[in-house]
């Protein structure tokens, strides 16, 4: 991604550091953190300094091997199962999160007790899982942007954008991708309370590439649907299950439910690590519940009752019947048969 005129991956691995784009200071600040041992990974995969569901599989992926090169020699099968568990366990609701871990750890196992060859093929691992990720982004992208009609007013949710991911995004690469065709478009951006990755992450990647849009409160979107003034919805997800239903950011649901209600096209888009193979149903899905305060507070200041308790479901789950299709690197796939087409494409 472009940021300022210069290209950027939202997280990377140089040098035994985990990079990121530090997400809680954009738009105001652009600064990027570095982290050079895998706890601090997780805390920042938990305060959401890296967010998205393909960028924080990535952060893992990446943190595992860093894990392996700081692991000590005499303990380093303990050490990597410890430092499993707290990476998988960090943010519970993107599968990415545990696909990017897993892959880089069961690589390092193979090798073992040759701790530097172990070592070596993690490094390798993480690099392929974080290039494999932006691949099929961008993949997305152009497979994408064939949904967007020249002229399409698109309504989209929370940040799939590159920032999101390792690069490229999900929705936002095939938003992207139109655009660059010199496709007509105008977005809708959804604020995404309580944490604003709307209003903040995807209006400042949708000004850095010069795409036409306007943030709106949450609470507004059935307003612009019952003025039809929106003809197309395309978000992220945070899994992608068996049967199609799809987890995504807080919110996502409803807008599906109006889609439907009006006739408009409501499409998920998705990389290969969004899949989880091994779920069925939405129901079977995780959902992080997070701090009260992100609802009450609003830096250091009470916004809310002090007297009343606030629940913060970060996710939702949309059912396959209200998704029209998943953008995924192969094709766009009826939600039902998704899963299926892509896992055939693995084996
Ligand atoms: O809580 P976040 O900001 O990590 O949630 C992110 C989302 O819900 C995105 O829509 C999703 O990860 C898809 S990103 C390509």
């Amino acid at each position: 991604m472009q940021i300022n005129g210069k290209e950027y991956r939202s997280v990377w691995y140089e040098d035994n550091r985990v990079f990121m784009i530090n997400q809680n200071l954009l738009p105001f600040r652009f600064e990027i953190a570095s982290f050079g041992s895998y706890e601090e990974v997780v805390v920042a995969i938990q305060n959401m300094t890296v967010r998205g569901a393909p960028a924080i599989g990535a952060a893992g992926a990446y943190a595992m091997a860093l894990a392996t090169a700081t692991a000590p020699e005499d303990k380093y099968r303990s050490y990597l199962r410890q430092a499993h568990a707290a990476l998988i366990a960090a943010r519970p609701t993107a599968i990415d999160l545990n696909n990017g871990v897993s892959y880089v750890y069961e690589n390092a196992l193979k090798f073992i007790p040759d701790v530097v060859h172990s070592r070596q093929v993690a490094e390798l691992a993480s690099i392929e899982f974080a290039n494999k990720s932006a691949e099929d982004c961008r993949r997305i992208g152009i497979i994408g942007q064939e949904v967007i009609p020249d002229g399409a007013r698109i309504l989209t949710h929370c940040n799939a954008g590159a920032l999101a991911t390792v690069d490229w995004g999900t929705a936002l690469s095939a938003i992207r991708m139109a655009h660059r065709k010199g496709k007509k478009l105008f977005v809708y951006v959804s604020e995404t309370r309580p944490r604003f990755q709307g209003s903040r992450l995807t209006a400042f990647e949708l000004e850095q590439e010069g795409i036409e849009h306007t943030i709106i409160a949450d609470s507004a979107c059935g307003f612009y649907f019952w003025k039809d003034a929106i003809d197309l919805v395309i978000t992220g997800a945070d899994r992608v299950c068996l049967n199609g239903d799809i987890a995504n950011k807080i919110g996502t649901y409803e807008k599906a439910v109006l889609a439907k209600e009006h006739k408009v096209p409501f499409y998920v888009a998705a990389p290969l690590s969004t899949f989880d193979f091994t779920c069925n149903h939405g129901t079977d899905i995780p959902i992080e519940i997070r701090s009260e305060d992100e609802i009450k507070m609003f830096g250091d200041t009470l916004i809310a009752n002090p007297g009343s308790s606030a629940l913060n479901p970060s996710f939702d789950i949309t059912p396959a019947k209200y998704i029209n299709g998943i953008i995924t690197h192969r094709a766009i796939f009826k939600p039902k048969e998704a899963a299926q087409k892509i896992q055939s494409d693995l084996n």
